[in-house]
This record gives structure tokens, sequence and C-alpha cells, in this order.
């Protein structure tokens, strides 16, 4: 048997969180949270409260994080002294999820009564509560003035949602999910990254032109190459604008997402916003051609096969290149080269028509890679003639090598390579 690896994830690596679960049935929830921070290469200190223990077991948290998980028979151990003062220190980031009505009034407080409480008193890393509680207590102004305290102290609270809660009421209550939960502690723990107050915008997915009210001609692309562009840039601390083709993936957390059908209507948004970007990461599948007229009704089978004309589409890059020409920004302008055959002549030939700083070329017709698939093997040559061929990788992998070039040619720094 083999042991499956795990899947790093650079701005999670080797950060110190400190996970508060309260008493709520969420609780098992903490246990997924827990895991996934693990494997993304965290080290995971869990604190339970009394009543968290009684849903989950510490040894649940320790199996998961491969670290001791403490409760409050620690507080009155050996250690007690120093053992609160020793996990707050150091933390890179408090999490409290799920985050009880009760423990919310304790930390809206500064009452300390048990490790966590005590413990998130003396930390002064940043704090980010996930609130959980059954039918009416979110809603109670008691609840409400507490979060606005605490959000007024800087605290990030990120949820609740709407659903079905124990009780079997439905309503605001429920913890956020996750996944949704991961994407909040990557954004704050991204503040201080290299591209803290830079702009990025990155589009992603195929543009779809219509034939008719129903029929659209469109392209293979996924936007999951673009999407994790997305998520590298605001793992770097950036500013995130993702204008995006119809995709079935969800955007990443912190992600000002502009969705866009056409060409025309990404190359509206694209200009638009790039007016103050310092970063355009141009991966989408923009359209070349489209119906010069899409038939106004949906087309009949029995009034025989239609013939198109077809008339091209704005070519996007160009278009921000011309912008760029005048008002100086985009400073950065990453363009991609989707090739089938001779790859580095014709990404070459782009990088220069296109006036890029960077062009990312992959080979469709390599197996595992392009289209769809979850890797890409690409080769990124820069405006100075730099040739960087990267090996088969996923494309969370690719986006931050792309990241790490980018963050160099816009901070003047030299790129010693990955
Ligand atoms: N692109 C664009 N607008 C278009 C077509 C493409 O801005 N109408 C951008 C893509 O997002 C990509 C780069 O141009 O960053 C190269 O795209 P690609 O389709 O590989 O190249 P084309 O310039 O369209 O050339 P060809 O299709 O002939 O290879």
């Amino acid at each position: 048997m083999s042991k499956t690896s795990a899947t790093p994830i650079p701005v999670l690596q080797d950060r110190r969180i400190l996970l508060g679960v309260t008493g709520s049935v969420a609780a098992y929830k903490a246990a997924e949270l827990a895991s996934r921070l693990t494997q993304a290469g965290a080290q995971v200190d869990v604190i339970l409260t009394r009543a968290a223990a009684r849903f989950m077991a510490p040894l649940t948290f320790q199996s998961l994080t491969g670290r001791r998980a403490y409760t409050d028979e620690d507080l009155w151990g050996a250690e007690a002294h120093v053992l609160h003062i020793g996990l707050a220190e150091g933390a890179d980031l408090l999490v409290i999820a799920p985050a009880t009505a009760n423990t919310l009034a304790k930390l809206a407080h500064g009452l300390a009564q048990d490790l966590l409480s005590i413990t998130a008193l003396a930390a002064r890393c940043p704090l980010l509560v996930a609130p959980a509680m059954d039918g009416g207590m979110y809603e109670n102004p008691a609840t409400q003035a507490n979060l606005q305290t605490l959000r007024e102290r800087g605290v990030i609270s990120v949820g609740p949602v709407e659903g079905r809660m124990a009780s079997g009421l439905a309503g605001l209550g429920r913890m956020a999910e996750p996944t949704e939960l991961l994407g909040h502690i990557r954004l704050t723990l991204a503040r201080s990254g290299p591209l803290a107050g830079r702009r990025v915008v990155v589009t992603a997915g195929g543009t779809q032109e219509p034939l008719d009210p129903v029929r659209v001609l469109a392209n293979r692309s996924s936007g999951k190459q673009g999407y994790a562009l997305a998520q590298a840039a605001l793992d770097r601390g950036a500013a995130v604008t993702l204008i995006s083709g119809p995709t079935a993936l969800r955007p990443p957390v912190g992600a000002q997402v502009v969705q866009v059908k056409t060409a025309a209507e990404m190359a509206r948004a694209v200009l638009e916003v790039c007016r103050k970007a310092d970063v355009l990461l141009m991966a989408a599948a923009v359209a070349d051609f489209r119906p010069a007229q899409a038939a106004p009704q949906k087309l009949k089978r029995r009034q025989g096969i239609p013939a198109f004309h077809l008339e091209p589409t704005e070519d996007v890059l160009a278009l921000v290149t011309e912008a760029r020409q005048q008002g100086g920004f985009p400073r950065v302008l990453v363009g991609f080269a989707a090739e089938s055959q001779d790859l580095l002549n014709n990404a070459r030939a782009k990088l220069e028509e296109k006036g890029l700083d960077l062009i990312v070329a992959n080979d469709i017709s390599a197996p595992e890679s392009g289209f769809a698939s979850d890797s890409n093997r690409v080769t990124i040559i820069d405006a100075q003639g730099g040739v960087e061929e990267l090996p088969l990788m996923p494309k969370t992998q690719v986006a931050e090598r792309v990241l790490d070039r980018v963050t160099a040619v816009l901070t003047g720094t030299a790129y010693e390579g990955a």
C-alpha cells in the first residue's frame, strides 16, 4: 500500500493555527477543517471546551493533526501556568469553529474561564470565528451585539448560513462549511503577503458566442487554471478580480467575481478593471470567431442546416496592450498560449505581437495536460527571451510558479527559480 500524498498549500505551510472547538453539533465539521489544514501543511493545535469534548473526542483531533489536542483537564495539569500563553504565543491565527453563542459572549466580554477563553484573551494573532447556534439564538440582540463588538475589534466572523439546524428548525445558524472557512483562513493569513496592496485581474474559462437563443459556439476550457491563478494571487495578499466565462467551478473566497459569457463582454469587463490593475493574467480561452448574426429565434431542424457567417471577436489582449501604452496599466501583462504544434515559436510570436511580459504556453496535445485536466505541463517565456520549461504538475502548482514570476517582475526582484 502506498502513502497518499498530502496537498500542500504554500500560504498554510508551517503556519501555526490554533483551532478552538466549542459545544455545538457542528463540532464534527471542525474535524474536517483540522484534517484539511493539516494536509495543507499547517501545524494545528486544537483546544476543545468541555461541551465540545462531549460531541467529539480529543483523540479524533489528535489523530487528524498528529499533535496533542488540549482540553480543560490540561488547564490544571503540570504545564498549566504556561500552557495558554505557550499556545497563544507564536500562533499565526486563532480559529474558533464552531463558535457557540456562549463563547461569542465570553470573547466579547473578555471572560477567561477555560483553556480556550484564556488562550483567546492572551493571543495577539488574528481571530476568526464561525458562529453556530440553533433557532433564534443568532438573531438575538445579545448575540448580535456581541458579534458587533468583536467585529469592531477586528475579529473576522464567517457565517452562519441558512439551513436545517439540529432542532429541526430552519433558519440562520448553521456553521459555514469547512471549504468556506478554509478560504477565509487563507485570506487572513495572506494579508501580509508579497502582493498585499496590489490589484490582480485574472480571466478564466471559455467564452460562449450565441448561434441562436439556446445554442452557443464554445470551447473546452474548464477554467481550472484561471481559478487556480486567482487563488494563488489571493494567497499572496492581492486584491483579485476574477473575470470568468461560464464554468462549473466555485470561485475562490475573497475574489471579486465578474461573470461574462461572450468575448465582447469579456473585453468590456477586462478593459474596465485593468485601468487600475497591477497585473492581468489572461488565462481565458476567448473565442476568436463568432457568428456575425445570431438567429433571433431557435433554429428548427425542419428549416434545414443553417449556414453561419463568422466574424472575428475582439482580441482582448491586443486591446489591453493598446490601452497600456496610453495609461501605463496594467504594469504586468501575462498571456497564455494553447498550442497544438510548434509550441515555443508560436508562443514567442504571441508574446512579441501582444507586447506581453510573460507568456505561459502549453501543448494541448500532450496527455494529462491542458483543458479540463487537473494537471498541466507549461513553458514560461519572458520578454527577455528566458525560457522555463516546467514538468507536468497540478494546475495549482503551475499557478504558484506563474505567480512567483509575476511577483518578481512586479517587485523588480530577480527570479531565482523554484
Ligand atoms: N486572447 C484574447 N482575445 C482573443 C483570443 C485570445 O485576449 N480573442 C488571449 C488569450 O486569453 C491568451 C492569448 O490571447 O492569453 C493567446 O490565446 P490563443 O488562443 O492561444 O491565441 P490567439 O492569439 O487567439 O492565436 P491562435 O488562436 O491563432 O493560436
